[in-house]
């Protein structure tokens, strides 16, 4: 499926950490699982961080053995918790995490996470010089320079599940439903969604539309009979509020339409195939990176193949959602 690197080890280590940070993702676990696997099997120490930056900051870590790791393939949310660590901007305070990995003897960091941790992780090896690796694990898949997070398959199958049932009363009862995926910033999700599950049109934030005029076309397809999925993918947005907006404004003009907000459902539960062997390649490739001598990079998938991405052009770029993908969905839809 994916193309592993080969790569030849340049660099000894003794031992490396790893933790999970922000947001939880399904893929974690395999992503930790094969961390812990592939660096013990070369003969690596695994400390287990607890709680993202949170725990390396006051030093809460263990040391995990092959077995620590048994029987959570399958599992959804992380077994090293997850934490949004505001106090990780603070420069004294990474380098008080530096010195904790250092007084440990922790030759090297794998941080999994999404932009924002990553963002993290770059800052702290620049000022520490302590190698560093991270691994995109996000449902949002906002991630420059990779095709795909760890989680994000997991997250649209999750909420097309729902949708899928939704569906059926809104076919039933000929009823409009306006369905509010996750993202926050971005519509990767809702693009992905929106496509699988037919829907009639996709609310994304990096489009921008003008709330009644987008109301009012939706009316008006009904009128004429081309509405006929009733289902509207909605993207949460960076402001709470916006679905029900939109169903106000529907309401004014003569729909009654319902609400489905998925939430935080779409962040738990059995990580995919997809997922679990994704979190599994990009886990071995990243010890594979950091003996390789590599520092200061996401490993990510391009075209299939494993990548590289400079931490710093993930902290600084974004990823666009893929607009061809919104018009092939409209044009399916009609
Ligand atoms: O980044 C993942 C994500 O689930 C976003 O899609 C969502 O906006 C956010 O996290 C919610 O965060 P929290 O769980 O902290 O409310």
């Amino acid at each position: 499926m994916y193309q592993l690197p080969q790569l030849e080890h340049t660099r000894t280590l003794n031992a490396i950490a790893v933790l999970t940070s922000g947001g939880d993702s399904p893929g974690m676990n395999p992503a930790i699982r094969g961390i812990v696997r592939a660096a013990i099997n070369q003969g690596i120490k695994v400390f287990g961080v607890n709680r993202g930056y949170s725990g390396l900051i006051i030093g809460d870590m263990v040391e995990l053995a092959a077995s620590d790791v048994t029987n959570i393939i399958q599992r959804g949310g992380t077994l090293l918790k997850s934490d949004r660590c505001d106090a990780f901007r603070d420069p004294v305070v990474r380098n008080q995490a530096a010195e904790i990995l250092r007084k440990n003897g922790i030759d090297g960091l794998v941080v999994i996470g999404g932009d924002g941790s990553l963002s993290g992780a770059h800052l702290l090896t620049q000022e520490s010089g302590i190698p560093v690796v991270g691994l995109p694990g996000t449902i949002d898949n906002d991630i420059y320079g990779t095709d795909d997070t760890i989680g994000f398959d997991t997250a649209v199958n999750t909420a097309l599940e729902g949708i899928d049932k939704i569906r059926d009363t809104a076919v039933s009862h000929e009823r409009l439903f306006l369905v509010e995926v996750m993202g926050r910033n971005s519509g990767h999700i809702a693009t992905q969604v929106g496509i699988a599950c037919g829907a009639e049109m996709i609310v994304v934030p990096e489009t921008e539309f003008k709330l009644e005029a987008l109301c009012f076309s939706l009316a008006n397809n009904r009128h004429e009979g081309k509405g006929s999925s009733g289902i509207i993918v909605v993207a949460e947005g960076p402001r709470p509020g916006l679905t029900y907006r939109l169903a106000q404004q529907l309401e004014e003009q003569g729909e009654s339409p319902g609400v489905c907000i998925l939430g935080h459902i779409q962040r738990g539960g059995t990580p995919t195939g997809r997922d679990r062997v994704l979190a599994s390649c990009l886990a071995t490739s990243a010890i594979e990176y950091l003996k390789a001598g590599y520092s200061d990079i996401m490993v990510g998938i391009s075209e299939s193949r494993i990548c590289t991405v400079p931490l710093r052009d993930v902290m600084e770029r974004t990823k666009p959602v893929n607009e061809q993908l919104l018009d092939m969905a409209m044009l399916l839809h009609k």
